[in-house]
């Protein structure tokens, strides 16, 4: 029954709802977003899942990398982000240091969902953070892995670089996509990785690979919020496009960026590795 002459309101996208989408072939839009306006912006226009990305660190408070990033921001930022967000999947990272061993994660993690409103957390990395994945997927806490370019790495990497390139560097990511998988996780994202390695990963795994700067083949797309609408510091990576450029409005540009994804244009060859 129509009662106003307001929209009517979409149902909130489940996990369940997410993972269908991998079995039908149809692609995931993802974006940041760090607080209700930029989330209601993403939300009312098509996103599909929405990350709080301990990015924010570096979009919101311009510092070098993520490390400084603290659970006391996430959960102020995803609790802004929740009260923007009506149809989304909300997905907030754990960030650097909160999750050491299983028990601080879950501890975290659920601070993340309780108090900030997320239906999911994103975990950086394998290794021991396989017990991590299997602790609070046991405990009904969804979780996402995130492999390739794992910005919480950045002083082992030596800088955010490409991942990935040799033979034996792409074979340890598929490796680790699948125990990521295997303990439990509904969702990877896979970050700066060359375009084979990539949909190696996307076919190997049951989840949806969420790309960024990995190429078309993955099952969905995500981008620094800020970035898709042009708001970048000037460096602009290769993977990123500006979908603003062009248009009037920022509700243009979000429309643009999920059509884009869906129909498959976007990542074009020139934003692939
Ligand atoms: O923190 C973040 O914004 C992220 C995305 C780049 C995937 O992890």
């Amino acid at each position: 029954m129509v009662t106003s002459g307001m929209p009517p309101k979409l149902p909130a996208l489940t996990l369940p709802a997410l993972l269908e989408m991998k079995r039908a072939r149809t692609r995931i839009v993802a974006t940041t977003a760090y607080d209700a306006t930029f989330g209601a912006l993403f939300d009312r226009n098509g996103v599909d899942l929405i990350l709080v990305g301990d990015s924010l660190g570096m979009v919101i408070q311009g510092r070098r990398n993520t490390l400084s990033v603290t659970m006391e921001m996430m959960v102020y930022h995803t609790a802004a982000t929740a009260r923007g967000v009506q149809r989304a999947l909300l997905v907030a990272d754990l960030p650097f240091a909160s999750a050491p061993d299983p028990d601080t994660a879950f501890r975290n993690s659920a601070r993340l969902l309780s108090e900030g409103g997320a239906s999911m957390v994103k975990i950086e990395g394998s290794g021991y953070v396989l017990d991590c994945i299997r602790f609070l997927t046991e405990r009904e806490i969804p979780v996402c892995g995130h492999l390739g370019l794992t910005p919480q790495s950045v002083h082992r990497l030596g800088g955010f670089k490409v991942q990935g390139r040799s033979d034996l560097a792409a074979r340890a990511i598929v490796d680790s996509a699948r125990a990521v998988e295997q303990a439990g996780a509904s969702l990877l994202v896979l970050e700066c990785v060359p375009v084979a390695v990539a949909a190696e990963v996307t076919a190997a795994l049951a989840i949806p690979v969420i790309g960024i700067g990995a190429g078309a083949a993955c099952d969905g797309q995500i981008l620094v919020g800020y970035d898709l609408l042009g708001l970048d510091s000037g460096r602009r990576p290769r993977f990123v496009k500006d979908f603003l450029a062009g248009r009037d409005s920022a509700d243009a540009a979000v429309q643009a960026y999920v059509q884009a994804v869906r129909s498959g244009s976007f990542p074009a060859v020139e934003h692939g590795y």
